[in-house]
């Protein structure tokens, strides 16, 4: 779990990380960062298409982004995610997002959101999808 101030730190991340989002379809940018061990932070923002089926999201976006800079050698501590037309900036992963994110993510690593209420709160990435997929 991260400290209050920590949690809030990385949503502001998040939401900076949302105004690099391409959304003209949609108009609903989301933002997710990544907190790594190395204290190093990751912005993934959602990039949409014409052809709608090829967006992806801000949370996969910002995976492939840690991947690419080959920064996997520092796991992920927490990741947060701003839903940037939302109430209270509330948004919680996809189950599509869900499935990558437990892929790269250990017991210990949380998510960090805003719930419907408003409230910053944190919960285990792993409690998002029970049962998942493993091969
Ligand atoms: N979106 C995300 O970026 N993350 C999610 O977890 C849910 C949805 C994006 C995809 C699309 O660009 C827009 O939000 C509306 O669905």
């Amino acid at each position: 779990m991260l400290s209050p101030t920590q949690a809030e730190a990385l949503f502001e991340e998040a939401q900076k990380a949302s105004e690099s989002s391409y959304s003209p379809y949609s108009q609903f940018p989301v933002g997710a960062a990544l907190l790594l061990t190395s204290g190093d932070i990751i912005h993934g923002c959602n990039v949409e298409n014409a052809s709608f089926g090829l967006t992806i999201c801000a949370e996969r976006s910002a995976l492939v982004s840690w991947i690419s800079q080959a920064k996997q050698a520092d796991a992920i501590v927490a990741i947060a995610v701003y839903g940037a037309n939302t109430k209270y900036h509330h948004i919680t992963p996809c189950g599509a997002c869900r499935q990558s994110l437990v892929e790269f993510c250990g017991d210990d690593t949380v998510l960090v959101f805003r719930d419907a209420f408003g409230e910053l709160t944190q919960k285990p990435v792993t409690a998002f999808l029970p049962d998942r997929f493993e091969l």
